[in-house]
């Protein structure tokens, strides 16, 4: 059986979208938990399949998860019994790489299965291990693990300066070093804001860290964390999906739940490309009834324009006036999605990091695939603005990262069912 996303393109979107808890804070936070003695009460916590597998994991720890409410649960992690990372939940994403920081600073002792997530080319952890090792620890991978171990158990401060700006070192360090036994200086970190979400979540229990969305991120160690009670952020790029399907569809939504600073990235490229958007205290308001004109965009760090945003952007840029030229600044590769793009009528050419899109009038719809999260994103704002029908299959990778996207989209007129296909044949339409 294959669930599919089925797209009939054209339609202008109208109303309002509220979006949920951001996912790459979540997934950093949940983790976060097991150096908490006592219970920790998240809030906004996004339905997506990333967060369900990493509260599996941490059940399987032995932590007790219960869920207060669609968007809140309590995690207790004060009697962890067991240490071994589940091999086949963890392979799945990439943040089980935050299990290693987090239970590195609880226990002095980690084994956690090499991370999976999207194939954006190469993902080397080698800054996060840079980090490990000048805490303390003694860091190899055998047998499919990261196997991390502090001699005499307790995780001491170090200075790392990174090689580059990298989120996942950046918080995982952040992570290995709130329960250390002196100060960690984190140089050359990563200013994202679900980086300043995770040291806001560690601090509200306690910890001691100062410098988040700088470049330089100090922790002083301390002895215990408490339990206590936080809501995770917005989600950064779900609002920038969205804002951009509104700019490829035409129509006029109000972008709900969101905060509009850690958008001005967005807003700015959006607004270059002719596209309306008004900032208000919690929300934007996109707006787009005229031509799309051409830009040029650049993938760069926070408060760059964000690599996660790049395909979504390019899926818009498809029905510019003009050529327009993207750049991808973070990851080796991250074009996978443009042969899909091309299926509907797209003008790409890729040379390594550059992309040049060649606008056309109108992408007709085709039959894509999602390779990835972000890439699966681009096959439905590509699907709204194409004429005719498009069905997207691979949407698990959506659905690890986009809480109710049909559901979100729908609410603003969009014509999106979920269809699910057995044997080629098409059997029953879910709405
Ligand atoms: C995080 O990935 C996000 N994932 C990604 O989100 C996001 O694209 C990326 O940060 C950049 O913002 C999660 O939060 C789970 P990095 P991560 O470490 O941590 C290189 C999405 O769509 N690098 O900031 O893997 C790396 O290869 C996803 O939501 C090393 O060389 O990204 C890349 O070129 C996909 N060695 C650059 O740094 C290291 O040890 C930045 O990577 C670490 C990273």
């Amino acid at each position: 059986m294959l669930t599919k996303y089925q797209i009939q393109g054209g339609k202008p979107l109208h109303g309002s979208i509220t979006i949920s808890g951001a996912k790459n804070a979540a997934v950093a936070i949940i983790p976060a938990a097991l150096l908490v003695d006592g219970v920790c009460r998240i809030e906004n916590i996004p339905q997506i399949s990333d967060v369900s597998l990493l509260l599996q994991i941490l059940q399987e720890l032995g932590a007790e998860v219960r869920t207060v409410n669609r968007t809140t649960v309590d995690i207790d992690c004060s009697h962890i019994r067991n240490r071994q990372v589940p091999y086949d939940l963890a392979r799945k994403i990439r943040a089980s790489y935050y299990l290693v920081g987090a239970l590195l600073g609880r226990f002095g002792w980690a084994e956690v299965p090499l991370p999976g997530g999207c194939d954006l080319g190469g993902r080397p952890i080698d800054q996060h291990v840079k980090g490990f090792v000048a805490m303390g620890a003694e860091v190899d991978v055998r047998n499919g693990l990261i196997c991390a171990k502090i001699p005499n158990g307790r995780v001491a401060g170090g200075q790392v300066y990174l090689d580059m700006v990298t989120v996942g070192a950046t918080m995982n360090i952040m992570l290995a070093g709130t329960l250390a036994e002196g100060m960690t200086v984190i140089e050359n970190a990563a200013k994202e804001p679900h980086v300043v979400d995770l040291a806001n979540f560690l601090n509200s229990m306690g910890a001691n860290i100062m410098g988040a969305g700088t470049d330089v991120i100090k922790i002083r160690g301390v002895k215990r964390l408490r339990g206590g009670c936080y809501s995770i952020i917005p989600d950064q790029i779900e609002a920038g999906t969205y804002m951009a399907a509104v700019a490829a569809a035409g129509g006029e939504v109000l972008i709900q739940n969101v905060i509009p600073k850690h958008l001005e990235c967005i807003t700015a490229k959006l607004v270059e490309m002719g596209v309306e958007v008004e900032e208000l205290d919690d929300a934007v308001r996109v707006k787009r009834t005229g031509m799309i004109n051409r830009a040029n965009v650049k993938t760069m760090p926070y408060p760059g324009f964000p690599t996660d945003m790049q395909s979504q952007i390019a899926a818009v840029l498809c029905i510019a006036a003009g050529t327009s030229v993207l750049t991808e600044g973070i990851f080796d590769s991250r074009y996978r999605y443009v042969d899909e793009l091309r299926r509907m009528g797209a003008h790409i050419q890729v040379d390594g990091k550059v992309a040049v899109i060649e606008g056309i009038s109108s992408l007709t719809g085709a039959p894509v695939h999602a390779c990835d999260l972000r890439a699966g994103a681009a096959m439905v704002i590509a699907g709204l603005a194409a004429q005719g029908t498009t069905e997207i299959d691979g949407i698990h990778h959506i659905e690890r990262g986009y809480e109710n996207l049909v559901g979100k989209l729908s609410g603003v007129g969009a014509d999106i069912r979920e269809i699910t296909v057995e044997d080629g044949e098409l059997q029953t339409h879910v709405g």
